[in-house]
């Protein structure tokens, strides 16, 4: 593999500029208005996937977005790597915030990124870690060394929580079939700190709905006589929290798997810099549950959190009314053993329970996922390892990400192999947010790492 260097020196431009292309299409599965850009996104994968080499190369119909499915096998002998990415992205807005237009990708310099990064919706999730899997499989290929029987199955709905990928798991045991699961969907602390995502949290995502009186009132005429469901919304969320920020649903902790001492001290070493962090946040002081450190809080602890809230006037100047309704959305962030139907299940009655006379209240359970995390003694990880020991020069830590990739617990349960997360973002990439970007070493140290790991992947498997 000593001439993967070469070869990215030699096709770096073109390298980048597919991205590029890949990245103009504003394929954002939550809003029905870009379906055709989503279903072009599909079809370019497609070709990208016959381009690197795959032998058969279909677009799988689903009751929602389709999945692209590509493999090429080379020796039923042999190890399969199952490689799952996605093509859809998050809605871009708010429009204004970004420096330059989201579709229109450009390479800026960074202080995390002074080579460059892509600006643009999906640069890092996932359209750019994705790619960086089918120009692995293209060197590969181009240079007669591919060692492992290879899947591709890219999805369009992930960012909209995979209900149909589920099914279609369920429906293709078989041709699914694989050793291994790899994804680039994640991150790494940092370029000169490589790290391998190790888990991932659970998700139950509700909304919910606060209807006091049936019309909107003049708040002078009726204000103080009934319950505002803006003002009620407010204090049942409040609510939701005591004074240590322990969520107060009665069982949310009861599966929560507790870290011992030596696992916490163990995590403890990865490096981190609580001032930095606040500087690039902008914020004095970190917020959270008493008696775990911010690394704790935002990966191994459960949490609850408003993500939208809305209702009554929010126009120009001042109109007095008490609003009929109230809504907010609100996501659990679940750990490992906290089953995501049963939370869900707990919020509803808890949520009804503490409503008040005068109000009704219903609650719609959106979506949600498993937790998951995998052991750092298996061949795909010990394989990743060595992967990034060779390009990094350094050992991969181990680190465990408070974000959900919901359908990776289910690989596990449905396909009965273990899921290796090879993230090159950084948390500073601006993942669904304004200026999302991806560094271009980042991009290319991804393409460069990956042929490793399958090389070491068939080596460990004999
Ligand atoms: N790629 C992200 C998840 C992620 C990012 C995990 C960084 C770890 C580190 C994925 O596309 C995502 O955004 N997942 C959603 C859940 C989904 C059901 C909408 C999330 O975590 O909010
Ligand atoms: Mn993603
Ligand atoms: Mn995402």
């Amino acid at each position: 593999m000593n001439n993967i260097q070469s070869y990215i020196k030699e096709h770096k431009d073109r390298f980048l500029n597919e991205l590029i292309e890949l990245l103009k299409v504003p394929s954002v599965s939550a809003d029905p208005a870009y379906k055709n850009d989503v279903l072009k996104t599909a079809e370019i994968i497609k070709k990208s996937l016959e381009n690197a080499g795959c032998i058969t190369v279909e677009i799988c119909k689903t009751d929602g977005y389709p999945i692209v499915y590509g493999e090429k096998i080379i020796d039923s002998n042999l190890p399969t790597v199952l490689v799952y990415g996605h093509y859809d992205v998050q809605p871009a807005d708010p429009l204004e915030l970004w420096d330059s237009p989201p579709y229109e990708p450009v390479i800026k310099k960074t202080d995390k990124h002074p080579e460059g990064a892509i600006f643009a919706r999906g640069a890092c999730d996932d359209k750019g870690q994705m790619y960086m899997h089918v120009k692995a499989m293209e060197f590969m290929t181009a240079t007669n060394q591919l060692p492992c029987n290879v899947k591709f199955m890219i999805e369009g709905e992930e960012e909209v929580g995979s209900a149909n990928l589920a099914t279609f798991v369920k429906n293709n045991q078989e041709k699914l079939k694989n050793d291994v699961i790899l994804i680039s969907d994640t991150g790494m602390i940092a370029n000169d700190v490589p790290s391998i995502t190790t888990g991932l949290r659970g998700l139950s995502y509700v909304e919910v709905e606060v209807t006091g009186p049936n019309r909107d009132l003049h708040s002078g005429l009726y204000g103080g006589a009934v319950a505002n469901p803006i003002n009620i919304l407010t204090k049942m969320i409040a609510s939701l929290h005591d004074e240590n920020n322990h969520i107060t649903i009665s069982g949310f902790y009861d599966n929560v798997e507790e870290l011992s001492k030596e696992e916490r001290a163990e995590m403890a070493k990865a490096p981190f810099n609580l001032d930095n962090y606040k500087t690039a946040l902008d914020i004095d002081a970190v917020y959270g549950e008493t008696g775990y450190t911010t690394n704790e809080r935002n990966s191994i602890r459960p949490t609850l959190d408003v993500n939208g809230i809305w209702g009554g006037y929010i126009g120009e100047g001042a109109k007095t009314v008490i609003a009929s309704k109230a809504y907010a959305k609100i996501s659990m962030r679940l750990v490992p053993n906290q089953d995501w139907e049963n939370i869900t299940k707990l919020f509803m009655t808890h949520f009804e329970n503490i409503a008040p006379k005068g109000t009704k209240v219903k609650v719609t359970p959106h979506h949600g996922g498993q937790g998951y995390v995998t052991p750092i003694n298996s061949i795909g990880y010990q394989a990743a390892s060595k992967a990034y020991q060779d390009t990094f020069g350094k050992t991969p830590i181990p680190q465990r990400s408070g974000g959900s990739i919901p359908i990776v617990a289910l690989f596990e349960q449905e396909l009965k192999s273990k899921t290796i997360l090879m993230g090159f973002g950084l948390d500073s990439d601006a993942i669904h947010s304004p200026n999302e970007h991806f560094g271009v070493w980042n991009y290319l140290k991804g393409i460069e790492t990956i042929p490793l790991f399958y090389k070491y992947f068939a080596e460990l498997s004999q």
